[in-house]
């Protein structure tokens, strides 16, 4: 299949390629600056000249703090790009599938241990998940085929991520570093992310909202230890718990926006559990 995949430079959008196309699929990386998915008259003729089967969402302005300052900007990247790819894989007949965010959840889970379902209701509390709400919105009504994935705490070749942070910090001399400790979710490699679409490739009758994250869930802080002990001797820092109150930042960060997995689990399909797609994903980005 031809799989066009906008925001293809990005951290989960070449992982994403790498993986498809080792299943030999013919992949187009859509990203800027030659493919702008603001520009909607420009994203419709180059993806009508491409005409893709598959058209892969990644596209997005993605720094949580920055779209707290830059509403506008938030909404133009994360909505109306949307809308506009949306519509232009719509007018090729391919099929859709729009990444999305843990972060459209509000973080306050009615009781604890929680986590949140594709039908429960979304109440975004940043920028950033208002604008990527407005836009599973968008693809809801214009292409009511696609499929919305939902993923979150994101780590990948290459990086950026909380992955990458970690282990530069650890091998750092210097005072431990506080960790935070009251901020749940389900820490996801973008290979995960990336075996989750193959498995939806093989099922065309799937549409509406997957989360497809890890599974289990635990703190950053549990987190920066599982990374602690898989680098061992190469991460010599010690690591200290502490809260969200330590670190205040533009963007309100969830408390608690693990993803259950209700989609994938009905479809027989189970993705890995956190621990062991960062043992994999350490062994590949960062041998001995
Ligand atoms: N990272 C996470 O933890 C996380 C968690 C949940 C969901 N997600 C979602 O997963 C998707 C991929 O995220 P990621 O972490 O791979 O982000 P990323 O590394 O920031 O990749 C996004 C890519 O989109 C490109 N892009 C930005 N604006 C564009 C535009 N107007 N037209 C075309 N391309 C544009 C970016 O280019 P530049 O770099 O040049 O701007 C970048 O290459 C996003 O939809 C994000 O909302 C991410």
């Amino acid at each position: 299949m031809k799989v066009l995949i906008t925001g293809g430079k990005g951290m989960l959008g070449r992982t994403l390629a790498k993986a498809l196309a080792a299943d030999g699929h013919e992949i187009v990386v859509a990203d800027l600056p030659d493919w702008d998915v603001t520009d909607d008259t420009g994203l419709f003729s180059k993806m009508s000249a491409a005409h893709p089967d598959v058209v892969i969402h990644c596209a997005a302005m993605t720094a949580v703090d920055a779209c707290e300052g830059n509403r506008e900007l938030a909404f133009r990247f994360n909505e109306e790009g949307t809308r506009n790819v949306a519509l232009a894989a719509k007018a090729c007949g391919a099929r859709l599938f729009a990444i999305s965010t843990d972060y459209v959840f509000s973080g306050e889970p009615p009781r604890e241990p929680w986590a949140w379902s594709e039908t429960d209701i979304p109440r975004p509390g940043t920028v950033y998940g208002l604008s990527k709400f407005a836009g599973e919105q968008m693809v809801q009504m214009l292409c009511p085929d696609a499929a919305i994935l939902r993923t979150a705490w994101l780590y990948g070749a290459g990086g950026g991520s909380f992955v990458h942070t970690m282990v530069r910090l650890g091998g750092e001399e210097g005072e431990p570093l506080k960790v935070v400790d009251d901020q749940r979710g389900n820490p996801t490699s973008a290979m995960t992310v990336a075996r989750a679409i193959k498995f939806l490739l093989t099922r065309p009758d799937v549409s509406g909202i997957v989360h497809a994250t890890c599974e289990e869930q635990c703190t950053w802080y549990e987190f920066a230890c599982e990374i602690k002990r898989l680098m061992g001797s190469r991460f010599p820092r010690e690591i200290v718990p502490c809260t969200t109150a330590e670190f205040p930042r533009p963007a309100t960060r969830p408390r608690n926006s693990a993803l259950k997995k209700s989609v994938l689990n009905v479809l027989g399909y189970r993705t890995a559990p956190w621990k062991e797609a960062l043992a994999e994903f350490v062994e590949e980005e960062f041998p001995r």
